[in-house]
């Protein structure tokens, strides 16, 4: 399988979404990667369902959604409802991490678990074979446009290994600090997604930084 690339909406101008959306969906980008922060889990607040609805009427591709939320039981029906196709919840924020899952895929959706920086990838051991993603974040969770921590391709190297030891389908989606510089290594290390906010955005040539990242 080829990677994917998943620009990242939080950095998109929220008063031109439409524009965004429909420079994305022209591009070679494979998904929508949309960022929902509570400001109790993560230190911010990004948006909620009627924008996550707004996207999904323009976007033609498949809506990553990454929720920073805390208690994501509770909105599992809804983010379905609003259009998610993915939707990837944090380790962190997740009690009964199994049922959470088991929830995601009875409502349809293919299910992610986040791991911030400081978490062991070795929690997801007797998880990975029931999930689709796993989202390893490469800045603490909560803004874009920050450092990439290079402790992160030590965590790839270790999820592929755990994925390859229980033959699981998951994809290893990268968050956080993804540039011009570093995506190589990252594919090398075995990344399948990226995920790029700040690099897609603050470029002043989108489609073809995009085309940069797909190729
Ligand atoms: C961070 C978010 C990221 C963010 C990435 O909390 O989960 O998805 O948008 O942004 P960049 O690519 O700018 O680091
Ligand atoms: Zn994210």
């Amino acid at each position: 399988m080829s990677h994917l690339i998943a620009p990242s909406i939080l950095s998109a101008d929220f008063g031109n979404l439409q524009r965004d959306c429909e420079m994305i969906n022209k591009s070679e980008a494979d998904w929508f990667h949309v960022d929902i922060m509570d400001g109790v889990f993560v230190p911010n607040i990004s948006f909620g369902l009627p924008v996550v609805k707004a996207i999904r009427r323009h976007a033609k591709k498949p809506l990553d959604v990454h929720l920073m939320i805390v208690d994501p039981d509770r909105y599992i029906g809804a983010f379905k409802e609003a259009g998610a196709d993915i939707l990837t919840v944090h380790i962190e924020a997740c009690v009964h991490l199994h049922r959470t899952i088991q929830s995601i895929h009875a409502a349809g959706m293919q299910a992610g678990v986040a791991l911030n920086p400081h978490t062991s990838v070795s929690l997801l051991a007797d998880i990975i074979g029931d999930i689709d993603l796993v989202c390893l974040m490469s800045v603490n969770p909560g803004f874009g446009g920050q450092k990439f921590i290079e402790n992160t391709y030590h965590k790839i190297y270790q999820t592929h290994e755990l994925i390859v030891s229980r033959k699981s389908n998951a994809k290893i989606e990268i968050d956080g600090g993804v540039d011009l510089i570093n995506y190589k290594q990252l594919l090398n290390s075995g990344a399948d997604v990226l995920v790029a906010g700040n690099t897609v955005f603050s470029s002043a040539e989108p489609l073809h930084t995009i085309k940069e990242l797909k190729n």
